[in-house]
């Protein structure tokens, strides 16, 4: 596991940026799932950037690690963000675009979309294998949508679930453990004093932290990095200082 801690929200944008254009400097025929949240849209903005970051977006397919089950252009969705502020500003293939149909029926869709991972992603026992998988983390420690009173959800053994949100009651479509911990790289993006509790939890492996979804990311054979701003991680500048 790979932490990364840098002063500012935005330095955490940029520096994910120049990690990301590296990682995928040469590769051929990519795919990643890319998480809604404030961070991630701070991450489209700046990779929006003309010129700053040479991707050649014709080798990335870019899907969903959650969704909520809403019509592509309600401010709710993921993917409207995503177009909003990235897929709108890069030249990327349509066809390279794989979006979670949030109009569609919740059941059928988490389904339908389990089954598009499995018919376009690699495949190593029996379970599609993401190249980098994106996630934020919430101050309730949820990850993707799968949320501490669903953790069953995690080990689902289906590739996708469908969730509802605590609070609002909102339906979302999210993939499970399976794949998140089968996947090559698995990028946590957390920023804000918000969430500085929870990591400290998880990264501390203080007890009690498993209750949470975002403490069972743990790619069986690949990559976690956390990205993550001297705010959320300031509980664990204590740990570490011992005070
Ligand atoms: C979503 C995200 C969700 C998000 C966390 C953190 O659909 O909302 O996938 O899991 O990553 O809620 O969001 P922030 O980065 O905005 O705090």
């Amino acid at each position: 596991m790979e932490l990364n801690i840098y002063p500012t929200k935005n330095e955490v944008a940029i520096e994910f940026c120049i990690f990301l254009a590296e990682w995928l400097k040469d590769k051929k025929s990519v795919h990643i799932a890319l998480s809604g949240g404030s961070t991630p849209k701070i991450i489209f903005e700046e990779l929006s950037i003309p010129g700053k970051y040479a991707i050649n977006w014709k080798e990335v397919h870019l899907y969903w690690g959650d969704e909520r089950c809403v019509p592509p252009d309600d401010d709710q969705s993921n993917y409207k963000m995503t177009k909003d502020f990235l897929l709108d500003n890069i030249d990327i293939p349509e066809d390279n675009i794989h979006r979670i149909l949030g109009e569609n029926d919740p059941r059928e869709e988490a389904h339908r979309y389990g089954q598009e991972l499995q018919r376009n992603l690699p495949v190593q026992d029996g379970i599609p294998k993401f190249d980098m998988v994106l996630l934020g983390m919430g101050e309730d420690g949820h990850t993707a949508s799968v949320f501490p009173y669903e953790i069953h959800l995690w080990d689902s053994d289906q590739n996708c679930e469908l969730a509802v949100h605590p609070d609002s009651g909102q339906k979302r479509i999210t993939i499970t453990g399976r794949i998140i911990n089968h996947s090559k790289n698995v990028v946590f993006l957390v920023t804000g004093a918000a969430k500085k509790e929870k990591v400290a939890e998880i990264l501390g492996k203080k007890s009690n932290y498993k209750q949470y979804p975002a403490a069972l990311v743990r790619p069986q054979d690949g990559n976690l990095y956390w990205f993550l701003d001297e705010e959320a991680a300031s509980g664990i500048r204590n740990l570490n200082s011992g005070s």
